[in-house]
């Protein structure tokens, strides 16, 4: 049984803000180690046109790769219909949209407006089948945008509740790194109150620092899925200063030394770090744990 579900989100967040590409081969290596470190979800790429992203040109393959993996469920992330479509086809087992309650990062990003996005939602939600893959709406730049500034609060809400009548779950991005954790259960109060169950994750950036203090913030608030990236990459290409999610390594320590269980094995997990430098050994990756180690004695949560 875990306490904590997290969702790897590197070989997407990570490697689209990448300065390197990371080879096909390498990826499915990466994702590979992932999953044997006990990761259940990660989501493993984007479907966006490979012309803007080119580091996401093969998530095609990858999730066909990743879905030879057991039990693993396999996320992409799509940022339209067509993205949708691709998505289901590949046989991605959860299909995440970006949608932005700041509408100068959603035109930057989407090229819609926050209104315009739920309503592409809410078509990928009709053409969806009995048999059809779960949606997930992720509210971005809840936070605050680097673009706009202050994001209302009310904007955040209002869109939450219009995703969460089309989606199967909501959850909340820190895109550019802005929160701090009294904002954070503010927030994620203020829209569990109007949406209850269907809000579940949590995806924070490290911009600041404070991405494991916004994570415990949301865990304190009932929290209990969390999306991260190994080695702190990441960052949204169209946000000018985003830099990387929070640290997985960091996260599952945490939550562990906590008696929490993440299910997931931190030897292996270095495994998995192992697998990711050599697969983009030029770019930087971070994370406390996985420098200094585990602390003596330490014992995993039951
Ligand atoms: N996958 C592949 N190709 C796509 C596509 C998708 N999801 N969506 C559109 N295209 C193609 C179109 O077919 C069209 O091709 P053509 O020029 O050969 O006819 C071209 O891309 C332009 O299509 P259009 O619908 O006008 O898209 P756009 O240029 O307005 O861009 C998005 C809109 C949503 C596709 C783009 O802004 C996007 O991908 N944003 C996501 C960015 C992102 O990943 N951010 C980080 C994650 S939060
Ligand atoms: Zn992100």
């Amino acid at each position: 049984m875990r306490d904590i579900h997290i969702c790897e989100v590197g070989p997407r967040d990570g490697l689209q803000n990448a300065h390197h590409m990371m080879p096909t081969e390498a990826k499915k290596r990466w994702i590979s180690a992932l999953a044997a470190a006990g990761l259940e979800e990660i989501e493993v790429g984007s479907f966006v046109p490979p012309k803007l992203i080119p580091a996401m040109a093969d998530t095609g393959e990858i999730v066909a790769h990743a879905r030879t993996l057991p039990g693993l469920r396999v996320v992409a992330l799509a940022p339209n219909l067509k993205g949708f479509e691709r998505a289901v086809q590949a046989g991605a087992h959860k299909i995440t949209f970006p949608v932005s309650a700041s509408r100068a990062h959603s035109l930057a990003n989407v090229r819609m407006t926050p209104e315009q996005m739920v309503q592409e939602v809410r078509k990928c939600r009709d053409l969806r089948g009995v048999e059809g893959p779960q949606i997930e709406g992720a509210v971005s730049t809840a936070f605050g945008c680097t673009m706009q500034g202050e994001v209302p609060e009310d904007d955040v809400l209002r869109i939450a509740a219009a995703l969460a009548e089309c989606c199967d779950c909501v959850a909340l991005a820190d895109t550019v790194g802005y929160a701090n954790p009294a904002q954070v259960r503010r927030i994620f109060a203020r829209v569990r109150k109007e949406i209850g169950a269907k809000l579940e994750g949590a995806h924070f950036h490290n911009t600041r620092g404070l991405g494991l203090a916004n994570a415990l913030a949301a865990y304190e608030e009932g929290v209990r899925a969390f999306d991260s990236s190994m080695g702190g990459l990441g960052g949204c290409p169209f946000a000018p200063g985003a830099s990387g999610n929070v640290v997985t390594e960091d996260l599952v320590f945490m939550f562990e030394s906590m008696g929490l269980a993440t299910g997931i094995d931190f030897d292996r997990l270095l495994a998995a770090r192992e697998a990711l430098v050599n697969g983009l050994p030029e770019e930087p990756v971070y994370g406390h744990t996985p420098q200094a180690g585990l602390p003596k004695g330490f014992k995993r949560a039951a």
